[in-house]
């Protein structure tokens, strides 16, 4: 076939796509050209905008490396991170979940419950704790938490790892017998994704703020439960409802409350300011 033209591209380009094995792949990649070439249609993209799309998302591929995914951004500041999560979880009353983030370093240092994770990072001492459970309330022992979060400049230990010294603000625990967990750290501050790069480009063509609402990451996992990864964040929070990323639920917000001073929930005799969280999670059975 030849001579195609504004319509009949489409059909000719599905047609060649007709024969692919996988079922899966071969709906997605017909999807994917339908709405393609509809949206070229829609919009009628001229030339230029089609250089500048491509300079764009090669330039966005040049930006990532062992420690930056700007492809991750773009899809979180496009709200396509939450529009997955948003098909993939949720119901069955187990806790919400929320974007990854590219912060998560595999492997995080293990402590004891209710260690000092903030390594070198400045900030108001915070103590957090709660259980994990399954989504009827039965405690899950020997759950894997994993938490990371960012320090009171909005930084993460990994942006800044010879400031503070090594990995600081994250951690390992295992929850005891009635699925508790608990640790000190410091009270994380909002801060802006990384805008140095295309993404940072487009939020400012398009007038928007860089900004995420602090909170704190929590992956959790347990044998026969789904992974769940999200965030607790800080009531109050000026961001929560213009996230850079979308990633609030109400479900999620909590509050870190302030005390002058005193016994702190783990018995310790604090002489300065520190803040309390308490959150619990549930669990999903695994489907699978
Ligand atoms: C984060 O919460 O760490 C994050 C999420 C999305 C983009 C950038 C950072
Ligand atoms: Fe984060």
């Amino acid at each position: 076939m030849r001579n195609f033209n504004e319509t009949t591209i489409t059909d000719a380009v599905l047609e060649r796509i007709d024969n692919t094995p996988d079922p899966r792949l071969k709906q997605v990649c017909s999807s994917l050209v339908r709405h393609l070439h509809d949206f070229v249609r829609d919009v009628r993209l001229t030339d230029a905008e089609w250089a500048f799309a491509i300079d764009f998302l090669t330039r966005t591929g040049q930006k990532c490396d062992g420690n930056r995914q700007e492809f991750i951004l773009l899809s979180d500041t496009l709200g396509i991170s939450m529009l997955v999560d948003a098909i993939n979880h949720g119901g069955g009353g187990s806790t919400e979940t929320t974007v990854l983030g590219p912060f998560y370093v595999q492997g995080p240092p293990e402590y004891p419950l209710g260690a000092d994770i903030r390594g070198g990072m400045k900030g108001e001492p915070l103590y957090a704790s709660g259980r994990v459970t399954d989504s009827v309330g039965k405690p899950l022992a020997n759950a894997i938490v994993d938490v990371w979060h960012s320090d009171d400049d909005g930084y993460y230990d990994v942006q800044r790892i010879e400031d503070v010294g090594g990995l600081s603000g994250r951690a390992r625990f295992r929850t005891d017998a009635e699925g508790r967990y608990s640790f000190w750290s410091i009270k994380p501050a909002a801060y802006p994704i990384p805008y140095d790069g295309p993404v940072g480009e487009m939020l400012v063509a398009q007038k928007r703020h860089p900004w995420r609402p602090a909170h704190v990451h929590f992956m959790i996992e347990a044998p026969g439960y789904e992974k769940l990864a999200t965030h607790v964040f800080v009531n109050g929070d000026q961001y929560l409802d213009s996230d850079a990323v979308f990633g609030v639920k109400d479900s999620l917000i909590a509050n870190f409350i302030h005390h002058d001073g005193g016994k702190a929930p783990d018995g310790k005799a604090m002489t300065e300011p520190y803040y309390t969280v308490e959150y619990d999670f549930k669990l999903m059975p695994d489907a699978r």
